[in-house]
């Protein structure tokens, strides 16, 4: 489609992260040292990060408990991580059936669907190197999850992405040179972290185009779909589950008491701000959306 000079804009930026990504990309099977022993003492995430921290149950908790803590919660992001991307792929697949197979976005959205396959090995093999088990949805939440494909259509695609890859990039980044977590679960961070700054920079560049040409249907049902977002990430973060594999007996009152830690509010918030801001920018955060979202401690 022809040469960089008459490239449409959509596609002068694609080109650039296609550069981009040639110069530098990771396979995980190799460029992680999957051999390194764990740290007998260090974190699987960054105290600050983990839900009940500063909370009276987390200083009862003895080291060898918080840090059991931290290996669950890690694998309950990374799992989350792992379907979401799932779900980002197959949004994607869809998207270019009605693209242009020709054109540099269509083929930067492949790329990025292949940066995914390889993060989700990533993920997977870092469950598995951390011993831990992943925290998978049943049958019944595998139905919910697949059938968001019907819902997210248009700037819920992007949308959909950007709640997904901006808030875990946040909280991704607060994980970085931290000495005291375990050297893979950073490295793997760091992975993570460089190439989704490209997709995010891909959603962000699609959405800002996409809005000005939106009906105000479409409007009200991406206003609708971000004021849901907010609760469903907070409850995918605090998965009563991770509690009782950690050895806390009470799963669901440690959920509430996570819920309600102002700490873990302001950790998401932090990890919210960009993502509320250029949403609420271009007038995607309705008032009931901002009313959820100042709920959650996310705007
Ligand atoms: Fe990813
Ligand atoms: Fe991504």
């Amino acid at each position: 489609m022809g040469n960089d000079a008459t490239l449409l804009p959509q596609d002068s930026f694609a080109q650039r992260l296609l550069t981009g990504h040639v110069k530098k990309f990771y396979d995980p099977v190799v460029d992680i040292d999957w051999d390194a022993p764990l740290d007998p003492d260090k974190l699987f995430l960054p105290a600050e990060v983990v839900s009940l921290y500063g909370t009276p149950l987390w200083e009862s908790l003895s080291h060898e408990q918080q840090r059991e803590l931290s290996r669950q919660e890690l694998a309950n992001v990374l799992s989350v991580g792992i379907w979401f991307e799932n779900l980002l792929n197959r949004l994607l697949l869809r998207e270019l059936m009605s693209g242009n197979p020709t054109s540099r976005h269509s083929h930067y959205t492949l790329t990025e669907m292949g940066d995914e396959c390889r993060h989700m090995m990533m993920f997977g093999k870092l469950i598995d190197r951390v011993e831990a088990k992943p925290y998978w949805p049943n049958p019944y939440e595998r139905l919910v999850i697949s059938s968001l494909q019907i819902f997210l259509r248009g700037s819920m695609v992007w949308v959909g992405a950007l709640v997904g890859e901006e808030i875990f990039d946040a909280i991704q980044r607060q994980t970085l040179d931290d000495p005291e977590l375990q050297p893979v679960v950073a490295r793997a961070m760091r992975i993570h972290v460089t190439e989704e700054a490209r997709h995010i920079g891909f959603a962000r560049d699609a959405l800002v185009r996409r809005v000005p040409t939106m009906s105000k249907a479409e409007l009200a049902y991406t206003r609708l779909c971000v004021a849901i977002a907010a609760p469903l990430f907070v409850h995918l973060m605090t998965n009563w589950h991770m509690y009782v594999r950690a050895g806390i007996e009470d799963g669901r009152g440690a959920r509430r008491i996570a819920r309600a830690n102002p700490h873990a509010q302001r950790t998401l918030g932090i990890g919210a701000a960009n993502l509320g801001a250029s949403l609420d920018k271009q007038g995607l955060i309705g008032p009931l959306g901002k009313r959820i979202w100042r709920r959650r401690g996310l705007l």
